[in-house]
């Protein structure tokens, strides 16, 4: 007899500019994923702002029902995961509250934002253990084209030992529309940055970090409160060596949402250039290889990948664990959200931040 596929059924929390990605996911878009097959469905919609409910019919969630607060969707429907799209402040705590009700979470990024919240998550994984449960941060840069041809590269060992790599991102004049992205301290870090710390992660195989130093930086015509730009030294586990300078409010032209950054090794580096694909220039090579057809994303404003995550999700939910070293379970996201938490740390302290020690300290 086959056995027709788990549907698993999802509470949404958080309708804003976001979920206009993930929604048609579970409606028109679920062929990306699961071909013929219907494999995720929406059980409920949560947000406190009730003008977002209009998405149900927007984006075909059926007869959904909406809430203002997680916990009321709770007591009336069946669900299997919770999908946290919140300002990023909200995550840990409905990421614990989901959690709390035994279901599985995906949660965008950034995991967390505050030290004490980190200290609550790594808290909860002797729960998440012992009641099997997938819990994973959405950081969907990881599965752009030209990272993955990246990462391929160097996996192939392409230019041999990698010793150092040095990153830049600026992008002129950011916008900061919205209540949380103004109010909140260094939120450059949290919320843009943080993908390019975790692709970076990814590119070294998930290596962590291990010593931080961190110079977080409010330039004098700063539109928000806190620091939108900032220069980074992480040094990766088997020593490499990563300089990262980014900014949220610079001039001037614009480099690739992905961020530009060379990596070097004993028999060459690769290039992800500000525009076209990625290059490999070997010892005495200026001229340098593709490492790719160009995939013309340079200027893309995000990396439209958050369908892979889903699909790896409930790949992961079917397998009861994660399906490959690759998903950004919370386990391996710690080692990612580490960084800007070192990074703030650091500068506030003016020291290098040891991360075993930081880590102890939670
Ligand atoms: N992966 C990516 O490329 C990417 C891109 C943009 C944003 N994001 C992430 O998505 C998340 C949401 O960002 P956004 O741009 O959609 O923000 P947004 O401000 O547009 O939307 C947030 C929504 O959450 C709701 N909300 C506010 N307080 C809430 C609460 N206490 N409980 C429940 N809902 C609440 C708001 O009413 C709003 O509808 C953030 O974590 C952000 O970092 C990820």
């Amino acid at each position: 007899m086959i056995m027709a596929a788990k549907v698993y059924k999802f509470i949404v929390v958080g309708l804003g500019h976001i979920s206009d990605h993930w929604l048609p996911l579970f409606s028109d878009q679920q062929k990306k994923m699961f071909g013929n097959t219907k494999r995720v469905e929406i059980a409920a919609l949560v947000d406190p702002d009730q003008t977002t409910h209009a998405k149900r019919e927007k984006y075909a969630c059926g007869d959904a029902p909406c809430y203002v607060q997680l916990e009321d969707a709770f007591k009336e429907v069946e669900s299997d995961a919770v999908l946290v799209l919140t300002p990023p402040q909200y995550h840990a705590r409905y990421v614990w509250t989901a959690i709390q009700q035994l279901n599985h979470v995906l949660t965008e990024k950034p995991f967390v934002t505050e030290m004490n919240d980190l200290k609550h998550m790594i808290g909860l994984f002797k729960t998440i253990e012992e009641e099997h449960l997938i819990c994973v941060v959405n950081q969907q840069y990881r599965w752009a084209p030209r990272m993955q041809a990246i990462r391929k590269a160097v996996d192939d060992g392409a230019i041999g030992t990698i010793g150092f790599i040095t990153s830049y991102f600026n992008e002129p004049d950011y916008h900061f529309n919205l209540w949380w992205r103004q109010l909140h301290g260094d939120i450059s870090a949290f919320n843009w940055y943080v993908h390019h710390y975790d692709t970076m992660r990814f590119l070294l195989k998930n290596r962590k970090p291990v010593e931080v130093y961190g110079k977080l930086i409010r330039v004098p015509y700063s539109k928000i409160i806190g620091e939108s730009t900032v220069f980074l030294q992480v040094t990766f586990e088997d020593g490499i060596e990563w300089s990262y300078n980014g900014s949220q409010e610079g001039r001037g032209w614009k480099t690739p949402g992905q961020s530009m950054f060379t990596i070097h090794g004993s028999d060459g580096m690769i290039e992800n250039p500000r525009d076209g694909p990625p290059m490999l220039y070997k010892v005495g090579d200026e001229k340098g290889v593709p490492l790719m057809p160009d995939p013309g994303d340079a200027q893309a404003p995000y990396p439209d990948y958050w369908h892979v995550t889903l699909k790896k999700f409930v790949e992961s939910l079917d397998a009861k664990k994660p399906i490959d070293e690759d998903v950004t379970t919370f386990q391996n996201n710690i080692w990612t959200i580490s960084i800007p938490m070192a990074a703030r740390e650091s500068h506030r302290q003016k020291r290098r931040i040891n991360m075993k020690e930081f880590m102890e300290s939670l």
